[in-house]
């Protein structure tokens, strides 16, 4: 409690900063492979649903209990709440732990190929299939990668929310987006782009299962950030006077339009390449060499090395607001210094990483960890399933609840009226009470128990709908 809070210089930091959080691998690297894996158009269709319709009410939910707040998740649930609630703001800073760290090896990943790229052979590869899976099984390089990942996320984070996480946003993000609409524009005049567009823009709502509805929901408050109390942790530093639906509503939009360039940038390229839509993890590691090394041995390394470093920078703005969480709470609830905190917490969270990197290959009873619902999954991939797919919908439902039946709705709107005069009678107020009240407790509710049992017990009850 030594330390006074930090908060952002103004309205813009605070969007970039969220937006920061928001848009990282989720968008550029989970999104496209969910896409590859659920059937394509007909999940982007019910993935901006539910971004749009359920976890933009869910945000602005979390921004309200941060800003009135100003605490971390555990603080916010115990100071609204009741010591029982602030369990559950408990369980979402361990869920931050636990999703920061497989996403620090997966940043690991996208460090290592710019760098082999920029000053590798990785270009002069036959076949980046069997490339992405040996290089995924080298303890050697992911270890060095992902400890330097962590380490720069660390010293983010020890320099505090304002300098260190703002500024970075604001140049590298849009130089991002330039470069991904370069590869669209690419993409498209390849031979068979236009199979890859069908795929990712006509719905055929037949190939439509359980496994859809919930993979775009649970990777709708991935990308967004929701569920686990980050917004919450950012909403505590911005001023009273900014506009919360609007920031919500920015930020959405934001993510939302990066998760689908993204897949715009990939489906031709997979297509024209003839690589499987459903090849998993490793979809955006596979299907973009290639693509580089056609661009020639001056432009490729040049090209390639910048998506995969900019890549990298997406990633740090999320991973730095991964471990901001946790570094909130034991700022707040504890003695511990900043730096104190960030470097104890940066250690453990390497470690608990340890199991998902070796279970790629190297280690081949992490990488064939347990089976359950019919399949064998890596030991990233349980705790993939566990924190992030049941864990994240699971939280965001428990803070609907929390906003609507305990702190109440109209609560939440006092707190949002400040910086937005006209919320009170309005269409985003009655919008805002609907969704935080009935349709996210019910659908969110009933995703959850869907997810559970499809996922663990391998029942797909919305089979065929
Ligand atoms: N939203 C981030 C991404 O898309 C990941 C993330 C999840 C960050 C949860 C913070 C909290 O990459």
């Amino acid at each position: 409690m030594s330390e006074p809070r930090g908060t952002f210089s103004n309205r813009l930091g605070f969007i970039a900063a969220a937006a920061g959080s928001a848009i990282g691998l989720g968008n550029i690297w989970k999104f496209p492979y969910e896409v590859g894996e659920n059937g394509g158009a007909a999940f982007l269709v019910i993935y901006l649903l539910f971004a749009f319709l359920i976890c933009m009410p869910i945000m602005v939910g979390e921004i309200s209990m941060g800003r009135n707040t100003r605490s971390n998740p555990y603080g916010a649930f115990k100071k609204l709440g009741n010591k029982n609630w602030a369990i559950v703001g408990f369980s979402g800073v361990l869920i931050g732990v636990f999703i920061l760290s497989f996403y620090n090896v997966v940043a690991g990943w996208a460090f290592g190929y710019f760098l082999q790229i920029s000053f590798g052979d990785l270009l002069q590869q036959s076949d980046y299939s069997a490339y992405f899976s040996n290089y995924v099984a080298n303890v050697g390089d992911n270890l060095i990668f992902s400890l330097a990942f962590m380490i720069l996320t660390a010293l983010i984070v020890i320099a505090g929310v304002k300098k260190g996480i703002e500024r970075w946003t604001k140049i590298l993000m849009p130089l991002l987006i330039a470069l991904i609409v370069g590869l669209i524009i690419y993409g498209i005049t390849l031979p068979n782009a236009s199979q890859g567009l069908e795929f990712y823009l006509v719905p055929d709502f037949s190939k439509v299962t359980a496994n859809t509805y919930y993979m775009a929901l649970s990777q709708a408050f991935f990308s967004l950030s929701l569920g686990m109390g980050a917004i919450i942790t950012y909403g505590s530093y911005i001023s009273k006077n900014d506009n919360i639906i609007t920031s919500a509503a920015l930020v959405t939009t934001a993510d939302a339009l990066i998760a689908f360039m993204a897949g715009l940038m990939i489906f031709p390229l997979v297509f024209f390449q003839g690589i499987e839509p459903a090849e998993g993890p490793g979809l955006v590691f596979v299907s973009l060499p290639a693509i580089f090394e056609a661009m020639g041995p001056t432009l490729g390394p040049v090209i390639g090395g910048s998506f995969f470093l900019l890549l990298c920078f997406a990633a740090l703005t999320s991973t730095v607001s991964l471990l901001e969480v946790p570094t909130a709470f034991l700022t707040d609830e504890t003695s511990w210094s900043r730096k104190k905190s960030v470097i104890g917490l940066a250690a453990v969270i390497f470690v608990l990483g340890l199991p998902s990197m070796l279970g790629q290959g190297a280690v081949s009873w992490l990488t064939e960890f347990v089976s359950y619902g019919g399949e064998t999954h890596s030991f990233m991939g349980v705790v993939i399933d566990v924190f992030s797919d049941v864990g994240l919908p699971l939280g965001g439902f428990l803070i609907s609840i929390f906003v609507a039946y305990k702190w109440k709705v109209q609560r939440a709107a006092d707190e949002i009226e400040k910086g937005n005069q006209k919320f009170r009678g309005s269409l985003s107020e009655k919008f805002f009470n609907i969704v935080i009240s009935y349709v996210s407790p019910v659908v969110v509710g009933l995703m959850v128990i869907v997810i559970f049992l499809n996922k663990f017990v391998g029942l797909d009850l919305l089979g065929g709908l």
